[in-house]
């Protein structure tokens, strides 16, 4: 009788599903969208996660032509009322883009690749589904620039294995723009011009309703708000409109390595780092620490990779008060050149044009701390922080790296944005962390978790309780505990209410997103 019952559950089930798929396809079909479904044979391929660490079935992968078809999608979504994702590159940390758990509709934006450049009054169209490598090679056709990521732990120098892991997880011009500026969007341009979010002067953004509307200062400027800093949970936006900034006329691409640094001469590689950025450090200056498992126990690798894009014969004399605390490099390589030589050989391996290049995944977790410009990080976390990397770090399990990215300074376009006028949470910001655990395959150790956490709470563990620090949502971590607080800080209320209005029956839902209370 039980397993009668149960049976009977089942099928009622199913069939529910059935239906649910049989009305959604219908939907979708009726508007010429097309989909792939669980059923079809290259779903596998569609609906694989950049990180493997995630396994996710969506209800259906849709790759809408035009505007009006993302509408139709969306509107489809919400009308059956599933989950609703948009995917531009598809490299979120935690596979949003797929949703972040099964059966989301997501609306895959790789079709949509219009560039226009506007030389009238500086500014680009660019649709979300272009990578930043083409926006960067379709900007410089006309001279022209905005700020936006790179990848520059993709070494270019050694042959060793986590080279090849970080070449393996392909460069930054790879993915795609919208998230990254919808939360942010930082390289080593943004201390000159900004965080991609911030040149954003207008954006065709569909509803969790299927309307499609404008957004800027002057129309929807509620929306203009909230999708400079949290775009996902507000809409799928289509196309933005930048500014651009005309293109450096010369660029050094820098990249320096120290191998086995001790742990005292590692921790003054930071306070330094952190002395120097105190100091007027022009903004044409980009620079990072990137720090990698040494060779044995009480050491670790530095390198130290960066921009500089003002006048050539300063650069020396920039870079030299913070490289005279430093012991000799045990290499220095610099790649002088015209601006997108930089773009390209940041991306290196990686070409710019990224329209035949194959996807690649990892199996990683990702954790990041943004530090206060108003109080750096202490001498005691610096210790800590240093003696973990030199003991723990050398005997880690999985691969690993931390990544020091210098956001602040007297003189950066960051942090000159003022707090209110987007949604991003935290311009005060002196440096943003990056902290990334990996292993060579699913699934994923336990114990890389448990080591990365290890390393954030070496630096916490020494700053006082109330330390106003964040977190950056691009490096999203979906353990991170008081992640409203840390991602979204004091503009966590007026987002939220922007959700209700906006986006009242939840239709753009994922972890760590922006939810209708
Ligand atoms: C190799 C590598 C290098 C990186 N380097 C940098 C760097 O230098 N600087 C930096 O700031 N970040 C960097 N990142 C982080 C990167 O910015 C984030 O992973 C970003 O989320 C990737 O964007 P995506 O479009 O590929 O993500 P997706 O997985 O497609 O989407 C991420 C989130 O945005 C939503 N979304 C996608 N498209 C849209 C849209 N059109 N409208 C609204 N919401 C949308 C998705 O639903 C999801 O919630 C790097 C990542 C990788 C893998
Ligand atoms: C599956 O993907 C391949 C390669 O992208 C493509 O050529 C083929 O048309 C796809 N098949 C279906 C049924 O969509
Ligand atoms: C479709 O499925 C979703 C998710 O399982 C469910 O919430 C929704 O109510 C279903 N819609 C219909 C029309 O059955
Ligand atoms: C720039 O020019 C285009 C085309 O004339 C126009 O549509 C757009 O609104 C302008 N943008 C700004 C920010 O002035
Ligand atoms: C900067 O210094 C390096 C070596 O220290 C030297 O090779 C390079 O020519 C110098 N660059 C300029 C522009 O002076
Ligand atoms: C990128 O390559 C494709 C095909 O190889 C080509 O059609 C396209 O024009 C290239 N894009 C740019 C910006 O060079
Ligand atoms: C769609 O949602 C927006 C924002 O909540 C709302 O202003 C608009 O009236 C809605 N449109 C329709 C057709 O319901």
């Amino acid at each position: 009788m039980a397993a009668f019952l149960l049976l009977n559950l089942a099928v009622i089930l199913l069939s529910a599903v059935a239906q649910n798929i049989t009305d959604l396809q219908n939907a979708l079909s009726a508007h010429g969208v097309s989909a792939v479904y669980p059923t079809d044979e290259n779903f596998t391929i569609v609906s694989q996660a950049f990180n493997r660490r995630f396994t996710i079935s969506p209800i259906a992968v849709a790759f809408p032509t035009s505007v009006a078809q993302v509408s139709a999608a969306v509107a489809a979504g919400a009308a059956q009322n599933l989950e609703v994702v948009a995917r531009s590159g598809g490299h979120s940390y935690i596979a949003n883009g797929l949703g972040g758990k099964d059966g989301a509709l997501v609306v895959d934006m790789s079709k949509l690749k219009a560039i226009t450049v506007r030389s009238s009054n500086d500014t680009a169209l660019i649709e979300t589904g272009n990578r930043l490598g083409d926006v960067a090679l379709a900007l410089n056709a006309k001279g022209r620039a905005m700020p936006h990521g790179t990848c520059s732990y993709v070494s270019r120098g050694g042959g060793n294995r986590r080279t090849q892991w970080y070449a393996s997880i392909e460069s930054s011009v790879n993915y795609e723009l919208n998230a990254a500026l919808g939360y942010g969007g930082f390289g080593f341009t943004s201390r000159i011009w900004g965080l991609a979010l911030d040149v954003v002067k207008s954006a065709t953004v569909v509803l969790g309703n299927g309307t499609v509307v404008s957004a800027s200062a002057n129309v929807n400027s509620d929306l203009y708000w909230a999708i400079r800093g949290a775009s996902p949970s507000f809409g799928i936006v289509t196309s933005i409109e930048v500014q651009t900034f005309p293109a450096p006329p010369s660029a050094i691409v820098l990249e320096y390595t120290w191998n086995d640094l001790d742990m005292s001469t590692a921790a003054d590689s930071i306070t330094s780092f952190q002395t120097f950025a105190a100091t007027n450090v022009p903004p044409e200056l980009g620079a990072e620490l990137l720090f990698t498992k040494g060779s044995s126990s009480g050491k670790v690798n530095l390198q130290l990779n960066g921009a500089w894009y003002g006048a050539p014969e300063l650069f020396n004399a920039t870079f030299a008060p913070y490289l005279n605390t430093l012991p000799a490099t045990s290499s220095a390589n610099i790649f002088p050149g015209s601006y997108i030589d930089s773009v390209m050989t940041l991306a290196s391996p990686q070409g710019l044009n990224t329209s035949a290049a194959p996807d690649e995944f990892d199996t990683f977790y990702t954790k990041s701390l943004m530090t206060p410009s108003a109080a750096p990080m202490s001498a005691a976390a610096i210790e800590a922080f240093a003696t973990y990397m030199t003991t723990e770090g050398f005997s880690s399990t999985t691969e690993w790296f931390a990544e020091v990215e210098l956001y602040g300074g007297s003189a950066s376009a960051i942090n000159a944005v003022p707090l209110d006028s987007t949604a991003f949470a935290k311009r005060d910001t002196l440096f943003t962390i990056q902290f990334v655990s990996a292993s060579a395959a699913p699934p994923y150790p336990a114990a890389g978790f448990t080591f990365l956490d290890g390393m954030v709470a070496s630096i916490l563990n020494n700053e006082p309780a109330d330390w106003n620090y964040g977190t950056y949502l691009n490096y999203i971590d979906d353990r991170l505990l008081n992640a409203a607080n840390l991602y979204y800080g004091t503009h966590y209320p007026r987002l939220k209410a922007l959700k209700a209005a906006l986006d009242p029956k939840d239709t753009f839902r994922f972890p760590v997103g922006v939810t209708v209370a």
